[in-house]
């Protein structure tokens, strides 16, 4: 088979020429190819492997470029790296490799086009098209990895217990790809990540969270969770959520599976946002029931509180895998810890300064916690599902309702502690805490509008009931 048409971007011919101008064999490998054969879009990234040295490969045809664009040279990897324009070339030499078993450093021999293919992690990731003047364009493809395209199906070249022991994180690989690419990952290359799931420890969390971001960022993130749990992997990398499995009863009273709801969540909001973070926060934010769990014989099952251990968790889970301790995590902590709120307005009609106070308490992020709670919706009685759906449109009108009249969505003040001090010829003192915090709630219970003449005359109600005396007074 030839698939010229895959190569009309003017930097193959440049490849081209440069390897023939080294007399050496050279091949685009790996995902721009299986991405053109699904017709997945433009690739930004290519691979391409020599059959020799890739890195003076790479200088030949930065050379042979009009703007000589710089080689990045990576020598412990044998490797080197440029961009053209939007794209990035990344070359290599053809390797045959075996990893020591405990490390990941390779051993590294140069090998055949067939070598390098066969070190490959799937049958459809080491697809190869020729760029040789002579064959530009032709197909080698030495494990049916077109077929297994079109079966779609994940599979390894090689023994999977031997492909996976090359780079542990192929496991994880799998599954991501299963899950962005709708495949089924074949029996043997399936079992096998079952059987070593432990070998995962030797990857660095970066490596791991990268692939799990991927995961979550695929339009069913579920068939990736499953997959995860089902072989072991999600017990040593996400033990939070595996522990949200299972159904306990206790005097005939069950509780719902929260791992299987959780997952229904986290693809309920997949069809409405593609913020990563808030796909994160609808997987975890039931993560605090699992410790919360208690029976008693009166209400049955309860959480309490879940969603407040739920927000610590979320720290210390971001801490051990190494994700950003910075706003996105605090974000995620956020709708974790509000989870549970916008539900209890959507049960009975919701008042207007229960609605003034969650939009205080979520500030920017309403809109973004309404998503969650709305996905979070998974009953199957048709009559409560209706009913929440419709309560929460009528919280969202009234959260536009409040906001326009109360601007309490980033709320400041309308009285400052400055204000206070000077209208009471105060000294820095607990007083003014408590007029700020007496104006707010007057606010957020809508005894007041957020407004200044409104406040200030409550400032001075406040003030009188302190014993305070205001500076004209004193005089
Ligand atoms: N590869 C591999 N084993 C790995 C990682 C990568 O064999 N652990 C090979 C595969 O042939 C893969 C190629 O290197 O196609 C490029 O890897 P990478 O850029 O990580 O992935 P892509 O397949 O391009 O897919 P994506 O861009 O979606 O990550």
């Amino acid at each position: 088979m030839n698939y010229k048409e895959a190569l009309i971007h003017p930097i193959f011919k440049v490849i081209s020429k440069s390897a023939q101008e080294l007399h050496l064999d050279a091949f685009v490998i790996g995902g721009f190819v299986r991405d053109f054969l699904l017709s997945r879009g433009d690739a930004k990234d290519i691979d391409i492997v020599a059959i020799g040295d890739g890195i003076q490969l790479a200088k030949q045809v930065a050379k042979n470029l009009p703007n000589n664009p710089n080689v990045q040279v990576f020598k412990t990897y044998g490797t080197a790296m440029l961009k053209y324009k939007d794209i990035e070339i990344e070359f290599v030499g053809a390797r045959k490799e075996s990893y020591t078993e405990n490390s990941r450093n390779p051993a590294v021999e140069n090998g055949t086009l067939e070598d390098d293919q066969n070190r490959r992690d799937f049958t459809i990731n080491a697809l190869a098209l020729n760029l040789n003047v002579a064959n530009f364009g032709e197909l080698l493809d030495p494990f049916d990895g077109v077929k297994d395209l079109k079966e779609k199906i994940i599979r390894t070249p090689l023994n999977p217990d031997i492909t996976y022991s090359d780079d542990p994180l192929r496991m994880l690989r799998a599954i991501r790809f299963a899950t962005q690419l709708n495949f089924v990952i074949e029996e043997h290359s399936l079992n096998s990540i079952t059987k070593n799931n432990n070998r995962i420890r030797i990857i660095s969390k970066e490596r791991i969270i990268t692939e799990i971001n991927k995961i979550l960022e695929s339009d069913v993130p579920s068939i990736g969770f499953i997959l995860l749990e089902k072989t072991g992997l999600l017990e040593h990398i996400l033990p939070e959520i595996t522990a949200l499995k299972g159904i306990d009863e206790v005097e005939g009273q069950r509780h719902k599976d929260n791992f299987f709801h959780t997952l229904e969540v986290v693809d309920n909001i997949s069809k409405h946002t593609e913020n990563l973070w808030l796909r994160w926060a609808a997987l975890l934010h039931d993560i605090g029931k699992a410790p919360t769990k208690r029976f008693s014989k009166k209400v049955g099952w309860t959480f309490h509180g879940h969603e407040f251990e739920g927000s610590k968790m979320v720290y210390r889970l971001f801490k051990r895998l190494k994700m950003p301790l910075n706003d996105k995590m605090k974000f995620v902590q956020k709708m974790v810890l509000l989870s549970s709120r916008p539900i209890v307005l959507a049960q009975d009609l919701a008042t207007d300064s229960a609605v003034r106070r969650l939009v205080f308490d979520a500030g920017d992020h309403i809109e973004d916690l309404m998503t969650l709670c709305e996905a979070d919706i998974t009953t199957k009685n048709p009559r409560k599902f209706n009913k929440y759906h419709n309560n929460f449109k009528i919280v969202r009108d009234k959260i536009v309702q409040v906001e326009e009249r109360d601007k309490v969505r980033n709320f400041q003040p309308p009285i400052t502690g400055e204000e206070i001090i000077k209208t009471f010829n105060l000294k820095p003192s607990r007083e003014i805490g408590i007029i700020k915090e007496f104006i707010k709630e007057a606010i957020l219970d809508g005894k007041i509008p957020n407004e200044y003449e409104a406040a200030q005359k409550l400032m001075l109600e406040k003030g009188k009931k302190l014993g305070l005396k205001t500076s004209s007074e004193d005089d």
